[in-house]
């Protein structure tokens, strides 16, 4: 471990609603989803600790005590957590200086500031060492995308100074995007960050600091890296970290096709594929097939379902025969058999979809 990264301290920004993961965020927030066996957040902490960092402020608002059940004082994970809540959320800006007063480093000490719904295989350390040996006011991790318009679009100089920060702009003019992971020096939160307001870094600070000429700079990786905000993002994400495409500290088990939590029963003649974890005392029946996909805790999926790419929430019950593809199933609700459900259609939870009956053409 380089000495630069050692003893660092974190700000992790978990105070988002996660709308786009509806309905599974309705009662557990995005990062604390159950991914590849443990929640969310447990892969980007471990991974955090792997770099030295030994102290987290968590910057929470929406159902924030959900989060202090979850890690604690944050000692079950060898690290320190602290929590810093806001009443009403305050943006990402407002939530990094809301945090902020609960650090303990020093004014001109580096601080690492982390989106809680990224999964970055992006070498920490090296981003910190560019941040200090560039004395910069702030580094932004930097990742290219096919699209940069979801994004905050972040052109640099060929030295890495940024340049301009379009926030989800309809024309990006690079595929160069901030990949939420910054260092930040310690006093530029005090100084660039007004306290208690709502204010956004991504559309206010960077483009304020960049203005009044103070360096920001881009640290550009291009390793494995996942913003999981969307349902098909989120599966994706579960299946990579079971196949072991980003390693993770915090992965319950060996790296491969499949990952069966403890508890669960998967019959013989189950076919488990593509990255898939079924939940503690969930089910796989002899003839189901589930690719790619997460089976969360006591759900069931009878003989001969098809589900791929999807997500079970816990206690759901796929009837025999039922198809799932690309689809997010709320918590205890049913899908009854014959039901084919397809592109990214979610079902709320306790909703019970009847038994489809299938009738060909000759039974007309
Ligand atoms: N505490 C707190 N308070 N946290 C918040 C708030 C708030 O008011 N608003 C958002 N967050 C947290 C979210 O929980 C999430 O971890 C993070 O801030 C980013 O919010 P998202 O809602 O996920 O933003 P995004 O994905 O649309 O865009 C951001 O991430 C992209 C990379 O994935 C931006 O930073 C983009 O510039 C960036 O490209
Ligand atoms: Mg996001």
């Amino acid at each position: 471990m380089r000495a630069s990264s050692s003893g660092l301290e974190a700000i992790l920004l978990v105070g988002g609603q996660g709308t786009r993961l509806r309905p599974l965020t309705l009662t557990t927030p995005k990062p604390l989803l159950p991914t590849a066996g443990v929640p969310f957040l447990a892969h980007q902490l471990a991974k955090a600790r792997s770099y030295g960092v030994r102290r987290v402020v968590f910057a929470t608002s929406y159902r924030a005590e959900l989060f202090t059940e979850a890690f604690g004082d944050g000692s079950g994970f060898g690290l320190e957590i602290v929590y810093m809540t806001e009443k009403q959320p305050l943006g990402t800006g407002g939530a990094i200086r809301n945090a902020a007063a609960a650090l303990t480093c020093p004014p001109d000490a580096p601080v690492l500031v982390m989106n809680g719904d990224i999964l970055s295989g992006h070498d920490i350390a090296a981003q910190v060492e560019a941040h200090l040996s560039r004395d910069a006011a702030v580094t932004l991790h930097l990742t290219e995308v096919e699209d940069p318009s979801r994004f905050g679009c972040v052109p640099i100089t060929p030295d890495g100074r940024v340049t301009a920060f379009l926030e989800k702009t309809p024309n990006p003019v690079t595929n160069l995007i901030n990949a939420g992971c910054y260092v930040f020096r310690r006093s530029v939160i005090d100084s660039a960050i007004p306290p208690g307001q709502v204010v956004s870094v991504e559309r206010e600070t960077f483009p304020k600091l960049i203005e009044d000429g103070a360096l920001v700079l881009g640290y550009v990786d291009s390793s494995y890296w996942l913003d999981v905000g969307t349902p098909s993002a989120f599966v994706q994400g579960s299946a990579d970290l079971v196949l072991g495409k980003l390693k993770s500290p915090a992965l319950p088990g060996e790296a491969g096709e499949y990952l069966v939590l403890e508890g669960a029963t998967v019959s013989p003649e189950a076919k488990l594929t593509g990255g898939t974890v079924v939940g503690t005392r969930a089910m796989v029946e002899a003839g189901a097939s589930v690719q790619g996909s997460v089976v969360s805790d006591d759900a069931v999926i009878a003989s001969g379902a098809v589900v791929v790419d999807s997500v079970v929430g816990a206690g759901a019950r796929i009837d025999p025969g039922a198809v799932l593809r690309d689809v997010v199933v709320g918590d205890r609700a049913r899908i009854g058999s014959g039901n084919e459900l397809t592109s990214g259609l979610r079902v709320w939870p306790g909703v019970t979809l009847p038994e489809c009956a299938v009738r060909f053409s000759s039974d007309i």
